[in-house]
């Protein structure tokens, strides 16, 4: 039944800036769904990058006066380290800026041609003179032509609402050096998407494949009139892939990046002997791609129409989840809620957030809010108050012994926790974390009030009671085993403690319906501590003195 083959991303994050809490709620949900799989015995691979092209490369670089090359790099390697910090697990780390996304550029580019979807259309685009460089929307500010409100971005108006080209402004002034910059004309290569509006309307109004507010959602917008062609060249100078039939012009950074997606896999797949078109030309493997709303478009419409010109498998399913939120408000620099992987990893336990955030996914599309007073309550009252107090209370007992020779009549506790095994399994399958960890955590509910009925340092004081002791903490053992198996996709660690503990490894989902019975109890160690609110109001303190400058949305 397990033998699923499933290929799945996370968004690849920019190389412009690090990675932070808002990112994580997308690399953790996905490691989570990843982990849940890998212990059901489906064959997963789990595939990202980083996304290293286009203008905001180009600044950053330039900022920091050293080569793009150089910073992609760098950044890559602090990526790498943060997400290891946090126990996300790549099978494939890679880069858009590889061999492999160039050569499967050029394939998708041919595909492209073959359709006759590609045409050339003259565009003007903002140059600034004093930095030698295209401007993208975002970085240039002027006057709306429509209604005259100062002030406004390159591609619509706060004010009035009214979308316009960058080159429309009146008075334009770059962003970056502030300096006027002046109206380029170049040829530009287009997609010719509304020939494939058939296929995207069929494709993501099927129920199969999105969520279906993201399927009303781009019915709504996009589907109901004629698709825009999509601009996919930027003219020189810009940091990316030169297109082969096209000197002097680069592919635009979102038409490489999902290929990337593939060039990362290609390199797993020469690691392990793997045949590519197994992964991605084949219908033995599913693929899922997680990703935020902001980026609906793209792998929605684009990435399918691309996907299917070039022959390729289209995903199984694209899970999009909502933004991160503070305590109810944007994350801030100045508040110091735009806190840094590394930053929270310098004062806080990364299974904190891995058990928070769980405990918020759902389903749905809805942003989420980290509520840092919540946070520190659901800490301590679910994971130290119910999960690892469950061990504490009874492993101490039986430290350097063993379980009972027959698993105790606990009054079919254990037998009730392994039938919720597949409600919890639907929920993880479902991104329904939200409803997994309520389903686990009431199972460690029931527990508890055994262990509390049956006083084990009540027993432990009676020397005739010593069988009696030995059961009951049997019991709870075997309970706490299995809450820290339905958990270990979120807290793998735990996991790991809890094989040492009980001399069995947790590593694959069925264990849950097995109790052990005869085997040894390693001594007891400290599992998790209690997060004191000290400790994120230091974070939060650390996160406002920092260089903000993380991850700046343009491109
Ligand atoms: N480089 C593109 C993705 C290319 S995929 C072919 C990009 N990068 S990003 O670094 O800006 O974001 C990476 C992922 O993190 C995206 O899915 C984005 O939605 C998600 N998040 C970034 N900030 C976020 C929050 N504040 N909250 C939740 N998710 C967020 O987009
Ligand atoms: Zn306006």
């Amino acid at each position: 039944m397990n033998n699923r083959q499933i290929l799945v991303t996370s968004a690849l994050p920019y190389a412009n800036g690090h990675i932070h809490i808002g990112h994580l709620v997308e690399y953790l949900q996905t490691d989570i769904w990843v982990r849940f799989q890998k212990l059901r015995g489906n064959r997963t691979v789990y595939i990202c990058a980083d996304d290293t092209h286009g203008t905001a490369i180009m600044i950053r670089a330039k900022e920091e006066g050293i080569g793009e090359e150089e910073l992609i790099a760098s950044m890559q390697e602090a990526h790498i380290a943060d997400f290891a910090g946090f126990d996300i697990e790549f099978d494939n780390y890679g880069s858009t800026h590889s061999p492999e996304n160039r050569a499967l550029c050029a394939e998708f580019w041919a595909a492209m041609h073959e359709a006759d979807l590609v045409s050339e259309e003259e565009v003007e685009q903002l140059f600034d003179i004093a930095d030698g460089m295209f401007l993208a929307d975002r970085q240039v500010r002027g006057t709306c032509p429509k209604c005259g409100a100062k002030d406004q971005p390159g591609d619509n108006c706060s004010r009035c609402g009214a979308h316009y080209n960058a080159s429309d402004l009146v008075d334009p002034v770059s962003a970056l050096t502030g300096t006027a910059p002046e109206v380029r004309k170049a040829d530009h290569l287009f997609i010719n998407v509304e020939k494939l509006h058939g296929f995207l309307d069929d494709w993501t109004q099927s129920g199969k494949h999105l969520q279906s507010e993201v399927a009303n959602y781009l019915k709504g917008h996009f589907l109901h009139e004629p698709l825009r062609d999509w601009d996919v060249s930027r003219p020189a100078p810009y940091f990316g892939f030169e297109i082969p039939d096209s000197p002097g012009n680069y592919w635009y950074v979102w038409f490489d990046a999902p290929i990337g997606y593939m060039a990362s896999t290609s390199q797993w797949c020469d690691r392990h002997g793997e045949d590519f078109d197994d992964w991605w030309r084949s219908d033995r493997t599913e693929i899922h791609h997680f990703i935020g709303k902001d980026i609906t478009y793209f792998h929605t419409l684009f990435w399918p129409a691309m996907l299917k010109t070039a022959r390729f498998s289209l995903p199984a399913k694209i899970h999009i989840h909502g933004f991160l939120t503070v305590s109810g408000e944007k994350m801030s620099k100045s508040k110091g809620t735009f806190v840094r992987a590394s930053t929270y990893l310098e004062h806080l336990n990364p299974a904190y957030l891995r058990y928070y955030y769980a405990s918020k996914l759902t389903p749905r599309v809805d942003d989420l809010d980290l509520n840092l007073d919540e946070f520190v309550t659901k800490i301590n009252a679910d994971l130290v108050g119910k999960v690892v107090n469950l061990a504490s209370r009874t492993a101490r007992f039986l430290e350097g012994d063993t379980l009972s020779e027959t698993y105790p009549d606990d009054g079919g506790l254990f037998k009730q926790a392994a039938r919720d095994g597949r409600a919890i399994a639907g929920a993880y399958e479902a991104c329904d974390f939200n409803r997994a960890m309520r389903q686990i955590l009431a199972a460690a509910d029931r527990a508890n009030q055994f262990v509390e009925h049956h006083a084990p340092w009540v027993l432990k004081k009676d020397p005739d009671k010593a069988d009696a002791l030995r059961d009951v903490c049997t019991v709870g053992l075997n309970l706490f085993r299995q809450v820290a198996l339905y958990l270990s996709p979120v807290l793998p660690r735990l996991a790991k403690q809890t094989s040492e503990l009980l001399n069995r490894p947790i590593a694959c989902w069925d264990e849950s319906a097995k109790p052990l019975a005869g085997t040894p109890v390693s001594k007891f160690s400290h599992m998790m501590k209690r997060v004191k609110r000290e400790q994120v109001d230091a974070m939060l303190a650390a996160s406002t003195e920092e260089d903000a400058k993380p991850g700046q949305r343009v491109h």
